[in-house]
């Protein structure tokens, strides 16, 4: 098979790096790719909101599956597009319709379909320009601290929570005021839920069948001991020791059974993979959001712990028939920490020279997020710049290795947390 993967960063790396490995695959194209990826297919230079290019290229190429990494392009009607294209019509492609990843495009959407098809999550209402004064007598009714989040997508940004009412009721004017464009348009604001949090993911085959991937914890904010701001992901580990088989039970019977439902009875046949933000609210799973990709860096640990094929399983959900397939899945642990730019995530330096890779290759698989090729050196080109995953014995095993090869490579004001994995192995 040839096989276009949309997308340029670890997330895309870990799918090449696990699609590669498979024997159906004849030719793999990333586009646009990173200087990771081209070690294992051939790079193409496209723009992800160029839908024209990408069909073309499909056509072009024989290409026989396109597997979409991030949100953008699936919540802007990529799929679409190239289901209504006669060159591109008969294409798998793996990833929802534009109505589908409304589930991740649409707060209120997710939510109203939460509420509709009883899929424990936070209690919530939306508000639009026209509703201040409601969603601020709602404010009222909840107790600190305020969670508002921006309807639209806001590229990770969009969420506020913040700790006393006058500030919430600041929070919303702004919000409903534009601070985020028409994605704040609307604006949720719900119930603020304690817990930890974890993320699922499975596959979705549109006829009802799904596969549970290996599950993942991801760690957001920039300073050791979850503080400082929030960042793109500053490392992962999978499996997460709460994550039993009994509360992964009521994961699957509670919340990815009744998604796959609720999508076949609204009349959406979602082809691709879900990702279940989860809070597990003593022993409760309960959803903060679904995106309708796989998550950055979750994937740069579950696609080491995915033993079975990748593409067998991809292909499975192109052809609705993932209930007939069992997903294997390594007894070893995998832990991934990210090396970001010194300032990330406000502003930081680029273009400068990496060093280390082989040697930290040598025990641990190496994800390039935020790299380019500057006079044939490789260079930091992003805040997130590389994503160091290995496996161990157990979760301890993997973190210290993936520790030790994050020390081997460096780059001017390199930085990683030394405290991934830290909260669910002590
Ligand atoms: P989201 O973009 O919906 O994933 O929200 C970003 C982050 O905000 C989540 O990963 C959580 O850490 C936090 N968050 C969102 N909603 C809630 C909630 N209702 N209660 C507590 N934390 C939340
Ligand atoms: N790691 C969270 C995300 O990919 O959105």
């Amino acid at each position: 098979m040839n096989i276009l993967l949309l997308g340029s960063g670890g997330r895309e790396h870990a799918l090449a790096w696990k699609i590669a490995q498979s024997p159906r695959v004849s030719q793999l194209f990333i586009a646009p790719g990173n200087p990771g990826t081209a070690s294992l297919g051939h790079n193409v230079p496209l723009s992800l909101s160029d839908f024209a290019a990408i069909a073309a290229f499909v056509s072009n190429n024989a290409i026989d599956m396109v597997v979409c990494g991030p949100e953008q392009p699936l919540v802007d009607g990529l799929a679409d597009y190239l289901a209504a294209s006669d060159a591109t019509r008969g294409v798998p492609f793996i990833g929802p319709r534009r109505e589908g990843a409304q589930l991740e495009g649409s707060k209120d959407f997710a939510k109203a379909f939460m509420l509709r098809h009883h899929i424990p999550t936070a209690a919530y209402r939306t508000f639009d320009g026209t509703m201040a004064d409601d969603a601020k007598a709602f404010l009222r009714t909840l107790t600190p601290p305020y969670v508002l989040k921006a309807d639209g997508l806001c590229a990770g940004k969009g969420v506020l929570i913040v700790p006393s009412l006058p500030e919430a009721e600041k929070a919303l004017d702004e919000m409903l005021g534009g601070k985020f464009g028409t994605a704040s348009a609307k604006v949720v604001v719900e119930e603020y839920l304690q817990g930890i949090e974890l993320s699922v993911f499975a596959l979705l085959d549109g006829t009802g069948g799904y596969a549970l991937l290996p599950e993942a914890k991801d760690y957001k904010r920039i300073g050791e001991g979850d503080t400082g701001l929030n960042t793109g992901g500053m490392g992962s580990v999978s499996p997460v020791p709460f994550a039993d088989a009994a509360f992964m039970r009521k994961v699957e019977e509670e919340i990815v059974r009744p998604t796959v439902q609720g999508l076949i009875q609204d009349g959406i046949a979602y082809r691709g993979f879900v990702f279940f933000g989860l809070m597990n609210c003593a022993g409760q799973p309960k959803v903060i959001e679904y995106n309708c990709r796989m998550g950055d860096p979750e994937t740069e640990t579950v696609m080491l712990r995915l033993q079975s094929d990748l593409v067998d399983l991809l292909k499975a959900t192109a052809d609705g028939t993932l209930s007939a397939m069992q997903v294997e899945t390594d007894a070893r642990a995998a832990a991934c920490i990210m090396l970001v730019s010194g300032g990330y995530p406000e502003s930081y330096g680029k273009g400068y020279p990496i060093t280390g890779i082989k040697q930290a290759q040598e025990e641990s698989v190496v994800f390039h997020a935020g790299t380019s090729i500057k006079d044939n050196t490789l260079v930091t080109s992003g805040g997130r710049v590389i994503a160091v995953s290995s496996y161990g014995n157990t979760l301890s095993e993997a973190l210290l290795t993936s520790q030790h090869a994050a020390d081997t490579i460096t780059f001017k004001d390199a930085y990683h947390r030394r405290d991934i994995g830290r909260d669910v192995t002590c």
